[in-house]
């Protein structure tokens, strides 16, 4: 795919995967922005799932209004006291991923260390969140990649009979700061969770997608055990496979959206001893259809 230049703001395209996400170049987030400077983000962000901005130096007003162009600012929800040290504030929607301690033993940002699976945001409440922003403030040696995978594409991969054995189903979202696997018999009032569609349409483009991940997906709608383990691990070959996927090498100053709809992402590993620290602020979305 050739990169486009867009006319009206010398703004380079550049595709960075067959599959999903572009790299917008020729542009600073600190100067002001025109409504129609920021309609085209938006476009293209809802056509190819992700934007990547790199080299900004970005404090959190900059970032609280790239982030306004995809929607409203959401607020962040508390998990459970008893599932994790590290309880967000719901004032502060702006905050850091790191799995740092201060001087007192407090933590200091969410998600902790290490690799995740694929998922995407608050799947598991009936509004989940639409975009997500990160930007990269300090990046390990190694690892502490984030990879996308669409989901658009994934729709479109789906064997025919396969589309059709699934269409008007529901698939169960599950959220316990790990998976919940398929038949076990946990008690799914007490975690947070939603039944959403298991193909939605952007309301920005029309375009359908199917919605479930490695993470947060416990079952569909009218399947046995059996049944469900089947079709989830080819659910999980279409959409991980390698072709349909964009695998992001952070640099500090880089600036990410992705849209929750219409991808997943998950993270890979990075030394023990090195710190990652982004910060991340959601845009709130809605009932999904
Ligand atoms: C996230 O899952 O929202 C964070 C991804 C990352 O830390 O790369």
């Amino acid at each position: 795919m050739p990169d486009q230049e867009q006319d009206s703001h010398r703004l380079v395209l550049h595709p960075l995967s067959e599959a999903i996400g572009v790299e917008v170049r020729g542009i600073d987030l600190n100067e002001p922005m025109d409504e129609i400077l920021a309609r085209t983000l938006k476009a293209v962000w809802a056509e190819k799932s992700i934007l990547l901005i790199r080299g900004q130096e970005l404090d959190d007003d900059a970032q609280y209004a790239f982030a306004r162009i995809f929607g409203e600012i959401a607020a962040r929800s508390k998990p459970p006291v008893e599932k994790r040290d590290f309880v967000p504030d719901p004032e502060n929607p702006m905050h850091l991923i790191t799995d740092r301690v201060d001087e007192n033993g407090n933590r200091l940002g969410s998600l902790g260390h290490g690799e995740m699976y694929f998922h995407t945001d608050k799947c598991y409440e009936e509004k989940p969140h639409r975009a997500s922003t990160l930007y990269a403030m300090e990046i390990p040696s190694e690892g502490g990649h984030t990879k996308f995978a669409s989901l658009y594409r994934a729709y479109d991969m789906l064997p025919d009979d396969l589309r059709n054995m699934l269409e008007g189903r529901r698939a169960l979202q599950v959220y316990d700061f790990g998976t919940v696997p398929v038949g076990t018999d946990v008690k799914i009032d007490e975690l947070m969770h939603y039944w959403q569609p298991i193909f939605v349409t952007n309301p920005d483009t029309g375009k359908k997608a199917l919605y479930v991940n490695r993470l947060m997906t416990s079952r569909i709608e009218g399947l046995d055990d059996a049944e469900n383990r089947e079709v989830l691990e080819t659910l999980w070959d279409i959409i991980e496979s390698p072709d349909n996927m964009y695998e992001h090498i952070w640099a500090p100053g880089d600036i990410i959206v992705w849209d929750n709809l219409s991808s997943v992402h998950a993270r890979t590993d990075w030394p023990q001893d090195e710190r990652r620290t982004l910060r991340r602020c959601t845009v709130q979305g809605d009932t999904l259809v």
